[in-house]
């Protein structure tokens, strides 16, 4: 009698550490099929947001929030031989006609003229650096009378290859 217990209890050990195992690896496949899934939905949810950024990176209104994002929070990234840009050289409400100034160095508009004193600002204020003429005082500063700006190159560049990736992968 005592060994039939001992059986039945060695029965009932066996059992639950059979459904606790199966149990386990079920939600555990549930939860990896799940985060695969979410996963596979992120990335594609995010190409097709850098799809849309690319598809606005040549409008001058994308280029006007460039420069606008520059000149309140600096530029680090491009290797010049003048050093690093810091952000705030002039206030918020001034950094959007000076950005629409810019833009006109290139040739392109924003959707509103910007103030007559924009070129005076953009003189006594970045001039220093890039020089009257935006062309960078030969190279030691970005010129900013280029087509297009070299960090709105390198983000296209970045984009592009984001998109390439997941397209390949889907
Ligand atoms: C003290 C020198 C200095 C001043 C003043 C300065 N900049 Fe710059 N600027 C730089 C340098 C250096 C860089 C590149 C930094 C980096 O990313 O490595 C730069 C980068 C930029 C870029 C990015 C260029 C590109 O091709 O992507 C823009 C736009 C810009 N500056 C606009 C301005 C404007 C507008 C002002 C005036 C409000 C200004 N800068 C004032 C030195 C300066």
């Amino acid at each position: 009698m005592n060994k039939l217990i001992a059986s039945l209890f060695i029965l009932i050990i066996l059992y639950g550490i059979f459904n606790a195992y199966f149990s386990g690896t079920k939600s555990a496949r549930d939860h990896r099929q799940k985060t695969t899934a979410y996963h596979s939905h992120a990335k594609s949810h995010q190409a097709s947001h850098f799809e849309e950024e690319l598809s606005q990176i040549d409008t001058p209104e994308y280029a006007k929030q460039y420069i606008i994002s520059v000149i309140n929070h600096g530029s680090y990234d491009l290797g010049f031989v003048g050093g690093v840009m810091e952000g705030g050289y002039v206030s918020r409400e001034d950094a959007p006609k000076i950005a629409c100034y810019v833009l006109s160095l290139s040739g392109k508009k924003c959707s509103e003229p910007y103030p007559a004193d924009a070129e005076m600002f953009f003189t006594s204020v970045c001039g220093g650096c890039h020089g009257n003429d935006g062309k960078g005082l030969g190279g030691n500063y970005p010129d900013l009378t280029r087509e297009k700006l070299l960090g709105i190159e390198h983000r296209e560049a970045f984009l592009r290859e984001k998109v390439a990736r997941s397209k390949k992968e889907q």
